[in-house]
């Protein structure tokens, strides 16, 4: 989301006439944007802000803002630890960046007062209307589209309600605009971003046919004349319902992948975390789906050392992981945030104990992941080509519907294709092979 959020910013700033350089030491401005999930993250940007704010005391004329969630939950406590940053930007006032930046440049070139920090992280009606920009001369072969902004879900270790605000919907008809504005600038795929997207505009628009707005908007953007390939994230389990997981073999475009947060596998730490649903309840829904659509690929997000987890709730977690056979996972140590309901409970869980923890999640997730990979060696895996390499040489990235991220020999003038690769070696994060061409 917040890659979606810096391009749409990228996007606005070209328009104006600014052009994005690959190297950041010959930028004239900088914009932080920034992420308040853990607490590393905001560490994360803090010091960078600091190292910014140093060169700009050696070159007063190097403009530096943060922007999005930090810059939202800090507000101008943040300049009094950076009293030299030109702008802090709130998560619903990204694209009033340029005309921020046209005062903080005016100043600078003496034509307006002296310029104090421009701190707008106000509420905005509408904001969610407004990411929609997308840096033009680079089109993405896959491409991210937010729905909505927002959370009006309150996890009890979550600070998204606090710094992304209430849930808004975008308009139906102004998501399938730019995608198929997208579409006809290359991009072949796109992704659908929200923070809670199976919700998408319940409280806007009515269901009909006892299929949820989300669901009508996915038979939409299938509907797309270009667009290959659809996917989502993320939903949450409450609202997951058969119409959405009849999706999975109802529209063809939709990938056989779904990132699926589960959290935590105890339902007294689920309650905890006020995630209104049980491990069973999750279970279920997965397995629904991988009757439907055996070959599904599945992700998920949990969180290890959440305050009052004993050894028997990390179990509990530990056998539903291992037992749900995720192909991919985000595990992460839980911090505390301000504000959230679970901060009084402070953070009584060892450093060391929530480290071991997360180890042992990772290691089955490795081997999972791999066994998985291995049973594609020899087979064909359609692949999305989306652009060369880093090691560059002819060899080039793709990924399969399955979001498994695939290397191969190609050309430039199979980027946005699909075409067929021969998967001969993997590990457990990628795939390698050769294109298969038909004769
Ligand atoms: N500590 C650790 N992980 C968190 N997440 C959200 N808040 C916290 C926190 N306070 C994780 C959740 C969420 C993902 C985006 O980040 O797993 O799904
Ligand atoms: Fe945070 Fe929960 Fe909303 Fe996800 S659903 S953004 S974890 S409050």
């Amino acid at each position: 989301m917040n890659e979606r959020d810096s391009e749409a910013v990228a996007a606005l700033l070209r328009d104006k006439g600014y052009s994005i350089v690959p190297e950041e030491v010959n930028a004239d401005v900088i914009l932080l944007n920034t992420c308040s999930v853990r607490e590393q993250a905001e560490q994360k940007a803090i010091g960078k802000a600091g190292h910014l704010s140093a060169r700009k005391r050696r070159n007063p004329n190097l403009i530096v803002g943060i922007m999005g969630c930090m810059a939202q939950n800090k507000g101008d406590t943040l300049v009094d630890k950076l009293p030299d940053l030109d702008l802090v930007i709130g998560t619903q006032k990204f694209h009033r960046v340029p005309d921020h930046l046209d005062n903080v440049i005016a100043s600078l070139n003496g034509l307006g007062p002296k310029p104090a920090t421009i701190i707008d992280i106000a509420e905005e009606k509408g904001s969610q209307n407004t990411i929609k920009s997308h840096v033009e001369d680079n089109p993405n072969v896959a491409a991210f589209v937010s729905i909505m902004q927002g959370c009006n879900m309150k996890c009890s270790y979550c600070i998204v309600p606090k710094t992304r605000g209430a849930e808004r919907a975008r308009p139906m008809n102004e998501i399938v605009d730019e995608i198929k504005t997208l579409v006809a600038k290359g991009t072949r795929e796109v992704t659908l971003l929200g923070q809670i997207v199976n919700q998408y505009a319940v409280r806007e628009f009515p269901f009909v046919d006892k299929k949820s707005p989300f669901v009508q908007l996915l038979e939409k953007v299938n509907a797309i004349e270009g667009i290959e390939r659809i996917r989502f994230t993320s939903p949450h389990p409450v609202g997951f319902r058969d119409d959405l997981i009849e999706c999975y073999t109802r529209l063809p475009k939709l990938c056989e992948y779904l990132h699926f947060p589960m959290q935590s596998g105890s339902n007294k730490i689920l309650k905890a975390m006020r995630r209104p649903y049980s491990i069973e309840r999750f279970k279920a829904i997965i397995d629904k789906i991988r009757a439907i659509r055996p070959d599904i690929y599945i992700s998920t997000d949990i969180i290890v050392g959440f305050p009052g987890e004993t050894e028997e709730d990390f179990e509990a977690t530990r056998s539903a992981f291992e037992a749900l056979k995720f192909d991919m996972a985000y595990v992460f140590k839980y911090s505390v945030r301000p504000g959230t309901s679970a901060e009084p409970e402070g953070d009584p869980i060892s450093k060391e104990t929530k480290e071991a923890r997360n180890q042992v999640l990772l290691d089955i997730l490795k081997q999972t992941s791999l066994e998985r990979n291995q049973s594609l060696i020899g087979t064909a895996q359609e692949v999305l080509i989306e652009g060369p390499a880093k090691r560059g040489n002819g060899i080039f990235v793709g990924r399969t519907r399955g979001y498994r991220k695939v290397i191969v020999p190609a050309s430039d003038r199979l980027v946005g294709a699909l075409v067929s690769v021969k998967i001969n070696e993997v590990t457990a994060s990628t795939l390698t092979g050769d294109l298969i061409i038909a004769d």
